[in-house]
């Protein structure tokens, strides 16, 4: 019995050591893209639409059709290879340069960054 016990701590413990961080927009994505993407997607004439704001990105990714490749969603929630917007920054987007555009060319977020959206999006892209 108690080492029954004993042994289920551990596999919870074990469970919660590899669980990824929860992941919401507000707190972990949407500083990255007002710091890095803000030059050209914020409101005043957002580059193809994309007004990634403070309190308005969300809105503007989650659930809503690309502008470039219509049948694909910025955000997919759940599901990365089907977001848009994943494309742009893996720089694996059909249409125009990957994100974060330069003056002469793209670059990419660091990994961490990459590593805080994919988990956000694979979350189910929450608020
Ligand atoms: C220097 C300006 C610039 C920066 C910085 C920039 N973008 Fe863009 N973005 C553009 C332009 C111009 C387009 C349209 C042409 C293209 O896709 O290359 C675009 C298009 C996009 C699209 C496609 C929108 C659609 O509806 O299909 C997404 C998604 C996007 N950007 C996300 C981002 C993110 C996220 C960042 C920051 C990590 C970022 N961009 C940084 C200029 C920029």
């Amino acid at each position: 019995m108690r080492v029954g016990a004993l042994a289920f701590i551990g596999v919870l413990g074990t469970a919660l050591a590899f669980s990824q961080v929860p992941r919401s927009y507000k707190a972990d994505v949407e500083p990255i893209f007002v710091k890095e993407c803000g030059d050209c997607h914020s409101s005043d004439r957002p580059k193809k639409g994309l007004d990634l704001s403070a309190d308005k990105g969300y809105a503007n990714l989650v659930g809503k059709k690309s502008q470039e490749v219509p049948e694909l969603l910025l955000v997919a929630p759940g599901d990365p290879e089907n977001s848009y917007l994943w494309h742009k920054l893996q720089h694996t987007a059909k249409e125009g340069k990957g994100m974060p555009r330069g003056i002469f060319s793209s670059r990419k977020l660091a990994e961490q960054d990459l590593q805080v959206i994919r988990e956000w999006i694979e979350q189910g892209a929450k608020p």
